[in-house]
């Protein structure tokens, strides 16, 4: 991902986000030691990740596929090389949140070996009240 990516992939976020990231958000990853991933097909940017590691530990932050490309196996395509990355870098772990509600993201992230290791009750706004998110970890 580059700085120049931003405007496709702010209108992506702005698409699949229930709470999207900010230009800034994505500007300050940029700048700092994430890894921010786009995925094209032939010239359309379809998908971006962004990945941060601290210590051995590293943090799946955002994975978003643009909706008409969603359910074409992009996601997958794009997890497995941010796992490839975290693995290359020598992290032990990759852990990520996910809405308790969102079964697309939680029934890819199992088929891929990431195991429910805990809760955080009420984490994130909802279009009603708050609503969970799903804490999962894939050890390497
Ligand atoms: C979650 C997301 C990244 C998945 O990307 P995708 O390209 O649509 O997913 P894929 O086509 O690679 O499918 C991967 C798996 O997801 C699940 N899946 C995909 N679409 C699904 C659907 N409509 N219903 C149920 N499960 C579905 C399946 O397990 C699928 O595996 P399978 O094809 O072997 O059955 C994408 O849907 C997305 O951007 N969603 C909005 C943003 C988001 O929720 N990000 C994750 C936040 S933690």
């Amino acid at each position: 991902m580059a700085l120049a990516d931003l405007d496709q992939v702010l209108e992506i976020e702005a698409q699949v986000s229930v709470a999207p990231w900010s230009r800034r958000n994505f500007e300050s990853s940029l700048h700092s030691h994430n890894q921010c991933w786009v995925l094209c097909k032939n010239n359309d940017l379809v998908g971006y990740a962004v990945l941060s590691l601290v210590a051995d530990e590293a943090e799946l932050l955002l994975i978003g596929i643009a909706r008409e490309a969603q359910g074409h196996g992009f996601g997958r395509l794009l997890l497995l090389h941010i796992l490839d990355c975290a693995q290359k870098l020598n992290a032990r772990a990759v852990f990520l949140e996910v809405r308790a509600s969102n079964h697309v993201a939680q029934s890819l992230y199992a088929s891929e070996g990431f195991n429910e290791v805990g809760v955080r009750p009420a984490y994130y706004p909802a279009k009603k009240g708050r609503e969970d998110a799903v804490i999962m970890a894939l050890e390497f």
